[in-house]
């Protein structure tokens, strides 16, 4: 069912695990999320961003399907605006009836960020939908900025931006980047400085550049306070090497096929992924809770 992601973070919150948002572009990657989390019995977040919207994911054409998915779907799923950067798009995602917006205006100065992030949160939450906001700037990793410690969010300067906005959860930067590191580069991530940041907050911490981080690092990112984890380019990498693998294998392939091989492909890599961050077999009726009800 279709859900506010405010409901499936505050629970990931409480019992300190992760879970998988997914930029999903298109129906192939929609169902193939949605199903993996069905299979996990794990909670699931879909997202999309402007630019993704405006060069292929066109809202009113995949809002409808994703909507339809979801609420068939017998896991709570989500449906996040990621990285609204103005208020045209934070209105695109509160009229398409996204589950959570977020603001991004962490690359605007800390007072900037903090009118615009309230200014999104009071919308927002006249409408019930949750609002993400980001603090710090998670930068882009063909720029090399995982390694720019002035983009690091500030543990004193993030208590006080979740106090005047009253935003529902946080973007941090402790090293991600989004995209890809280069070849054989694995990020070193700041555990201490997000474990600093979760005792003072105590609200869902977001990772963003979830791509690329390795294994440990990304159990340790949950373990010391990451409840939401955005992924996109591994997932399109995995679409797109399992269309090339079957071109591969037979060059006469059909793009039926090919969809179904990336299809396929992506439900497996997060099924994996799920698993890794803790959030499977989150969402099921135990047999003691239906014998509650028997
Ligand atoms: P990656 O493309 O690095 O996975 O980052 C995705 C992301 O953070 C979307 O907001």
């Amino acid at each position: 069912m279709l859900v506010s992601m405010k409901s499936i973070l505050d629970v990931a919150n409480r019992d300190n695990y992760g879970v998988m948002a997914v930029n999903s572009i298109n129906i192939e990657i929609v169902r193939a999320v949605i199903r993996a989390a069905e299979e996990m019995k794990s909670p699931i977040i879909v997202q999309i961003g402007p630019g993704q919207m405006r060069a292929h994911a066109h809202p009113e054409d995949i809002v409808p399907v994703i909507k339809r998915l979801a609420n068939g779907a017998e896991v709570p799923v989500a449906l996040n605006l990621d990285h609204g950067g103005d208020l045209k798009a934070i209105q695109t995602g509160l009229k398409y009836g996204f589950t959570n917006v977020m603001i991004d205006a962490s690359s605007l100065s800390f007072e900037e960020n903090i009118a615009r992030t309230r200014m999104v949160v009071d919308l927002a939450h006249q409408c019930g939908i949750s609002v993400e906001a980001e603090l710090g700037h998670v930068g882009q990793a063909a720029e090399g900025d995982y390694d720019k410690n002035d983009l690091l969010t500030d543990v004193s300067q993030a208590a006080e931006f979740v106090r005047r906005t009253g935003v529902d959860c946080l973007a941090v930067a402790f090293g991600t980047a989004h995209g890809r590191y280069p070849k054989g580069y694995v990020p070193k991530l700041d555990f201490e400085r997000l474990a600093e940041i979760k005792k003072e907050l105590k609200i869902p911490l977001v990772m963003h550049g979830g791509s690329g981080s390795g294994e440990e690092n990304l159990r340790k990112a949950v373990a010391n306070g990451i409840n939401k984890i955005n992924v996109c380019t591994d997932v399109f990498q995995v679409a797109k090497e399992a269309m090339l693998n079957l071109l591969k294998k037979n060059e006469n392939a059909d793009y039926l096929a090919m969809c179904q091989a990336a299809e396929q492909a992506v439900f497996e890599f997060v099924k994996n992924y799920i698993g890794m961050i803790g959030s499977g077999n989150r969402y099921i009726f135990s047999e003691q809770v239906q014998a509650i009800y028997e």
